[in-house]
């Protein structure tokens, strides 16, 4: 079986999908759940991007063991330095350079002749392996790239130092053949290919991210780039759930396997998605709600007799729970421990102590507390509002009534812990608590989506809410849970406000540098 390393870039392509900002916590977060996975390498940010960018690679950095972490970094000294600052302290640290390599990036992007581009990126590679004992290089669009350039470039940075080389499908446009070509021609072409790691990196434009990294595997790739959920810039990254368990399934066929732990698969696809906002569709393969519901009659008929005759992965696989206990106001602090535990999440005492609280007064208005509650609960508390807290709100008064006109009235504490006090109407409630947020925040805030769901069943169910809405030029998502629809409706948009602000005050430089 040929050994397949899982390089997650979730933290960092998944971030870059449109909307999704996650603060330093909620990387912490997901980080610790992709070491869980067992995952090889965590590209956890790209550090000269912003100085929010940096710490977080840094703290992940510290705390993860049984990962590598990487980070992005251009072919340029300033980058390479910023790399080196966030990972220094980690367990490996690998540094993962890129430069564009097609004639239309080259020409309009970097402005820079093809020996220009070689130039740059021996030199960075050369900068780099002061520093780093691991370097990746990417050759950025090299699908559309030109194979003798491309194998020409190759061979010198493996001269200058590259361990892994890797080949990304920056724009979807690859099909299955012709990637596993352009594996097959690098490694007949690159006289040095025997001293580096090949590595596959797609993207979904056309649908066919996933079958593109496997068409790499049968030729030679030994790393796989992708996300969780496949997340990513447009149409996403190759899909980590779906590769790792078509290796696992298929393994009569790519004779490939990886060290995942596959049943932790459904817990970081619940959480990533949880995170960022970005929900998964009913029907995706391996973590969609319907994954594994069996709806016709005849499709019934034949599990209930045996499973094999409609079902290719059980569902215990990739961990999906199929009986859950419940706590409920009875359960003790030890319980409610355990649960947290199992739900990936870490606590010291002072924060069980006071998520018990939390969770006890949930129970007194709730008869069943789920694991989708407690998820929920941690998550206002522990992850929305780490490092961004300008605005709290305070309090909340809706006025409704079918042949009125709605009225908020909403308190709020801003960053130096000023009181600011608003009213106003809208033609629903949710429009007149934004309304007086507007005028709160005093700038103007649109609303390009509100989507309202359930933390799980039953009328007392807490309600989630998510926005996403432009703020300042940025487009940004927030959430908030409340047992109140309204009050879920204003945390969201104070989550999203707040997550705008944060980045502002830590950007350096644009997210929007390039990649
Ligand atoms: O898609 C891409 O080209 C990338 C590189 C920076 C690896 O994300
Ligand atoms: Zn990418």
């Amino acid at each position: 079986m040929q050994k397949i390393k899982i390089f997650d870039t979730t933290l960092r392509d998944g971030e870059q999908s449109a909307g999704v900002n996650l603060n330093t916590g909620e990387k912490l977060e997901i980080a610790r759940q992709l070491e869980r996975l067992n995952v090889d390498i965590i590209e956890a940010g790209f550090p000269a991007s912003s100085k929010g960018d940096l710490q977080s690679v840094q703290e992940i950095a510290k705390i993860i063991k049984n990962s590598s972490v990487t980070g992005l970094s251009r072919s340029i000294k300033s980058d390479i330095d910023a790399a080196w600052e966030a990972l220094q302290g980690g367990a490996e640290p690998r540094i993962h350079l890129f430069l564009a390599t097609s004639p239309i990036h080259m020409t309009y992007k970097l402005k820079q002749t093809p020996e220009q581009v070689i130039e740059t990126a021996v030199n960075s590679v050369k900068y780099a392996a002061n520093y780093f004992p691991i370097i990746q290089w990417s050759a950025e669009d090299a699908c559309r790239s030109d194979l003798p350039f491309l194998a020409k470039i190759i061979t010198e940075v493996i001269d200058a130092g590259a361990k892994i080389i890797n080949i990304p499908d920056t724009v979807g446009y690859i099909n299955p053949k012709e990637y596993g070509e352009i594996f097959s021609y690098l490694q007949e072409n690159v006289p040095n290919i025997g001293r580096v790691s090949l590595s596959a990196h797609c993207h979904d434009d056309l649908g066919m991210a996933v079958a593109n990294s496997l068409a790499a595997i049968e030729n030679g790739a030994t790393q796989i780039e992708c996300t969780i959920n496949g997340i990513g810039e447009r149409a996403g990254n190759a899909s980590l759930e779906e590769i790792a368990v078509a290796l696992h399934i298929r393994s009569d066929y790519y004779k490939a396997k990886t060290r995942l732990h596959l049943q932790e698969i459904k817990r970081t696809s619940s959480l990533v998605s949880k995170l960022s906002g970005m929900v998964i569709p009913p029907n995706k393969a391996v973590v969609g709600q319907n994954a594994f519901a069996h709806e016709s009659g005849i499709h019934q008929d034949g599990v209930l007799k045996e499973k094999t005759t409609y079902e290719i992965i059980s569902p215990e696989l990739v961990g999906v729970q199929t009986n859950s206990m419940v706590l409920g106001k009875h359960s003790g602090r030890h319980a409610f421990r355990n649960r947290v535990v199992e739900l990936g999440f870490q606590l010291n005492d002072q924060e069980v102590n006071r998520y018990f609280k939390m969770f006890k007064e949930l129970a007194d208005k709730k008869k069943e507390v789920t694991d989708d509650d407690i998820f929920a609960l941690l998550m206002e508390e522990k992850l929305s509002n780490h490092d961004i807290s300008n605005y709290q709100l305070t309090s909340l008064q809706v006025q409704y009534g079918t042949n009125h006109i709605p009225t908020a009235t909403i308190n709020l504490n801003d960053l130096n812990g000023q009181q600011i006090q608003e009213a106003a109407t809208g033609a629903g409630s949710v429009e007149a608590i934004y309304n007086t947020l507007e005028r709160c925040i005093g700038s103007q805030v649109t609303l390009e989506d509100y989507r309202i769901q359930s933390v799980g069943a039953g009328r007392d169910a807490l309600a989630q809410v998510y926005v996403k809405m432009r703020f300042q030029d940025e487009v940004s998502t927030g959430r908030g849970t409340a047992q109140d629809v309204l009050e879920a409706s204003a945390k969201a948009y104070l989550n999203a406000v707040n997550r705008v602000l944060y980045i502002k005050n830590n950007r350096q430089i644009a997210k929007e540098v390039g990649v």
